[in-house]
């Protein structure tokens, strides 16, 4: 969507994934204050996002508008938004393009231009809009695309910059149309805070179940889901969202939330933290807070593609790599087998795949996460732990010209 907004993916912090229902001023407020505290604001986790859950169960009868729940907000939501902007962030609200929200509250459907005039009035920066209760108004492309354009056109009238973000779960080929109406779309139905456990209910890797509406998905079945979609999304037109994190949400191990993390940032997915920020351990934070991985997510590049997937043991190793806009490249091995990956030579020729020019150069590797620094040419050995990720910047190295005869295929 061309409002000039996302050029690189969003970062930030949602409530649902950890407090789902259970919200207030005091829980989104003191994730915010915990979010500046913790150096996160500072590291580009900008947006605030309230979830559902947040109004009363019904409309004003007078005015039409949707109304805070005063129990959750004594102070009015309009107060807690200026305190979040007064800390520095930009502050995100939640409606659903069907009658209801997920969780039964009001939602937008034909209210776009009232509800869409109320946040704007309240300065919200930022929309997620969800798909539940939709009555009927779903299964083709055309009809979810009327449903979601609506509001796309209502907060263009308010004259006010939001960020338009879907939570349409991947339905009726989101990735088809969204672009033209929104800054992200949702692809799969909810997340588990689980590296491959998932709903088998409905395949989360296809493309076209019938309604993903409950059905959750695994980290390693979003990362398949969203590979090849990839080719859909860059800084002009929008990006796949992958569902918020759960690091610090307790399913998964240190390896697996490192892989999680990564392969958000590589796929270029937005950031958005899902966890209690004013009680995450040192470890989770320092991995949220990953400024080298941070700076490959916030490129103003398309995300990488996966080059092959090849079995290993009892699964699988992935092969990631993409072009940054200075010339850098990023290289990412995800080991979803349950035993180590021990020196894999990974060829210059499958890293460059489609510029073999650069196979011939010498490139001086950083490992994201390590910080160690080599120089490589011809291949890459890597190590991998069980469900774990490695992740590099490569550089060309000046050490080296045109003339070397690196490449010989
Ligand atoms: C479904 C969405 O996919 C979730 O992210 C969350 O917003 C819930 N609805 C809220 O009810």
């Amino acid at each position: 969507l061309d409002n000039g907004l996302g050029q690189s993916p969003p970062m930030g912090w949602n409530s649902w994934n950890r407090y789902t229902c259970d919200i207030n001023e005091t829980v989104i407020l003191n994730n915010a204050k915990a979010m500046k505290e913790t150096g996160l604001l500072e590291l580009g986790y900008n947006h605030i996002i309230m979830d559902d859950c947040w109004s009363k169960r019904q409309r004003d009868p007078e005015t039409g508008k949707i109304v805070p729940d005063p129990e959750k907000f004594p102070n009015g939501l309009e107060d807690m938004i200026e305190k979040i902007h007064n800390m520095g962030f930009k502050f995100g609200m939640y409606s659903s393009a069907g009658k209801y929200t997920c969780a039964g509250y009001p939602g937008s459907l034909d209210y776009e231009e009232i509800d869409a005039k109320t946040f704007a009035d309240w300065k919200i920066d930022y929309l997620k809009y969800d798909n539940c209760f939709n009555q009927g108004r779903s299964g083709t492309p055309l009809i979810s695309y009327q449903r979601y354009e609506a509001m796309s056109e209502a907060l263009n009238k308010t004259g006010r910059p939001i960020f338009y973000a879907l939570c349409q779960w991947g339905e009726d080929q989101v990735w088809n149309w969204a672009s033209t109406v929104a800054n992200s779309w949702r692809i799969t139905g909810d997340i588990y805070d689980s590296f491959d456990r998932y709903d088998i209910r409905c395949p989360c890797e296809t493309y076209d179940c019938p309604s993903l509406q409950g059905y959750h998905c695994s980290i390693m079945n979003i990362v398949n889901k969203a590979t090849p979609l990839a080719q859909k999304t860059g800084p002009n037109s929008g990006w796949s969202d992958m569902d918020m994190l759960e690091i610090g949400n307790g399913g998964m191990t240190y390896d697996e939330y490192l892989t999680h993390f990564t392969m958000w940032a590589v796929l270029k997915s937005p950031l958005i933290l899902g966890n209690d920020v004013s009680n995450m351990s040192p470890e989770h934070l320092a991995l949220v807070s990953n400024f080298d991985v941070i700076a490959v997510h916030q490129d103003v590049s398309a995300p990488a593609n996966r080059i092959w997937k090849k079995p290993f043991v009892d699964s699988f190793v992935h092969l990631f790599s993409g072009a940054l806009s200075n010339g850098d490249w990023v290289v990412a091995i995800v080991n979803e087998a349950t035993v180590p990956l021990v020196e894999m030579s990974i060829p210059f020729s499958d890293i460059f795949f489609d510029n073999r020019d650069n196979a011939k150069f010498a490139w001086t590797a950083k490992d994201l996460w390590t910080k160690e620094t080599i120089t490589a040419a011809r291949h890459l050995t890597v190590d991998v732990v069980p469900h774990g990720t490695q992740v590099w910047r490569l550089q060309k190295s000046t050490h080296n010209s045109h003339n070397s005869n690196y490449w010989t295929g």
